[in-house]
């Protein structure tokens, strides 16, 4: 999908459908007030009505509700309807009236979000459905065009990348543990690197994951007997000198639970358990992108979490990277185990600060549903920069409590951790204060996506992938990169 900004009349636009919003208490502006159907017009938010008016052809008005309440997710909502209605009447072209800005938001955060609502809603995964070929149908969306007077093209370029590296995250999170394996993982991360010079990328198997002494990761990975596990490092130099910033994205691109097997109803969604490492791997092709002024050093630990005759097994004691042991009491909590190893590395590579995306918890579902994710962090400054991010993208967080009441509940009898306790307090607060472990003295932040990585049933997302953490971190970026 492609977002430009044009100045024209709009009976000049000859997009295959016109959106234009309505606030409350105001009116179509003519000639388009007296076409035929546009007294049934609403300002109700969502509200839609299509109207004929020659010039251009079709015009859907929609209901932007009250302009004082008015925000970028409410655009990127309506952004949504607007390309449903596009879809409806088959169109591929969708142009938009940019609304004016309510006072205190900026005009090019409206458009960047209309173009982002779109471009999400748009999203298909049909590559599997006979006829196709194994191929990608072509988007059935080819262009968001923001009719305005005001000079904002920088920001729609942003909605654009936004929707499209989004979009390409939510790709690799449908795509079934057969074929994305972590190999494919790094197979995608070869290509960014190929498509940009200022990214480069380094693959570690399992020889050298074992050789590291990555025990985390090489102790998940032993069940899966020919899919490989991978170490991805990606390096983003977009500035040289100055921040580096840490990514760590979990990538099991299959949890069965291991040993410590999962019920088997539900069990084929695991397969989005690499929805952390797609949204880290997809931020970095945005920012590379939108050559971003900052340094990113990111890490995806990838491998399957599977059951078999050479399977870690719960009491199984393990050493991770920075020399710590733990008793492993469920094979089931493998996420921690692996991002241990890769937060260390994270930090060993030269990352002054660490964020981790991981679909880590079935207890932040519980907690916070599918509408905020849980932001987990040791520095308060780091906190409020991701919270900020998260509220200005519309991927919401809600930071959680560390406490050394509950870093007393991983302490192992044996060993120095235990990786999953039998109590099940505070489980999301548990694996956040186990990766705490690994942070090497580091301002860090964790964010638990299990409950909005997949069927948030958000306007723009809809039932499935969701692509959470892309937009975050891209909205993060471009402000350390100010
Ligand atoms: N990948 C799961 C968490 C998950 C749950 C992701 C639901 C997406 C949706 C994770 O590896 C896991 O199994 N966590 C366990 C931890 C427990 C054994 C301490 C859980 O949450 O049950
Ligand atoms: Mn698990
Ligand atoms: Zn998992």
């Amino acid at each position: 999908m492609k977002a430009y900004t044009t100045e024209v009349a709009l009976s000049d636009l000859d997009a295959d459908l016109v959106a234009v919003g309505l606030y409350e208490g105001d009116e179509l502006s003519e000639p388009l007030g007296s076409t035929a159907g546009a007294a049934d017009a609403s300002a109700d938010f969502k509200s839609q009505v299509i109207v004929y008016p020659g010039h251009p052809e079709r015009v859907v008005v929609i209901g932007l509700g009250k302009k004082e309440d008015f925000t970028a997710e409410k655009a990127r909502v309506i952004g949504a309807v607007a390309q449903k209605a596009l879809k409806q009447v088959k169109g591929e072209a969708l142009a938009w009236m940019l609304p004016d800005a309510p006072e205190g938001i900026e005009p090019g955060a409206i458009a960047a979000a209309l173009v982002e609502g779109a471009g999400f809603s748009a999203f298909e995964f049909d590559r599997y459905k006979s006829g196709s070929d194994g191929e990608e149908a072509p988007p059935s969306l080819k262009a968001v065009e923001i009719n305005t007077d005001q000079d904002i093209a920088a920001m729609v370029k942003v909605g654009e990348v936004v929707a499209n590296s989004g979009n390409r995250a939510r790709y690799l999170q449908s795509l079934p543990a057969n074929v994305a394996t972590p190999e494919y993982l790094a197979g995608r991360a070869r290509e960014i690197a190929d498509a940009h010079e200022k990214v480069t990328v380094e693959v570690m198997d399992r020889a050298a994951i074992v050789k590291a002494g990555m025990g985390g990761l090489q102790a998940v990975s032993k069940g899966g007997e020919d899919v490989e596990p991978r170490l991805i490092t990606l390096k983003y130099t977009g500035k040289g000198s100055g921040e580096k910033l840490g990514l760590v994205g979990k990538s099991v691109t299959f949890d069965t639970g291991g040993i410590s097997i999962k019920p088997s109803a539900g069990m084929h969604e695991m397969k989005m358990d690499m929805s952390g490492g797609a949204a880290v791997l997809e931020a970095v092709n945005a920012i590379a992108e939108l050559d971003l002024a900052l340094d990113i050093i990111a890490v995806l630990p990838s491998t399957e979490n599977m059951p078999s005759g050479t399977a870690l097994k719960p009491g199984d004691i393990i050493t991770q990277l920075n020399g710590k042991t733990v008793e492993v009491t469920n094979t089931d909590a493998e996420g921690r185990l692996i991002l241990a190893d890769a937060l260390v590395h994270c930090a060993r590579e030269g990352a002054d600060r660490l964020i981790d995306l991981a679909t880590l918890t079935g207890a932040v579902l519980i907690g916070l549903g599918s509408t905020y994710a849980a932001l987990i962090s040791n520095d308060d400054e780091l906190a409020a920069q991701v919270a900020e991010a998260a509220d200005r993208s519309g991927e919401l967080v809600w930071r959680l409590p560390l406490h050394d009441e509950y870093k007393d509940l991983t302490k192992g009898e044996i060993t120095d951790l235990v990786n999953a306790s039998a109590q099940r307090k505070a489980g999301t607060i548990y694996a956040g204060s186990f990766l705490e472990e690994f942070t090497e003295g580091k301002p860090w932040a964790h964010l638990d996506i299990a409950g909005t990585a997949w069927d948030t049933g958000r306007e723009y997302w809809g039932k499935g992938p969701t692509g959470f953490g892309v937009h975050l971190l891209v909205a993060l970026a471009r402000e350390l990169s100010k």
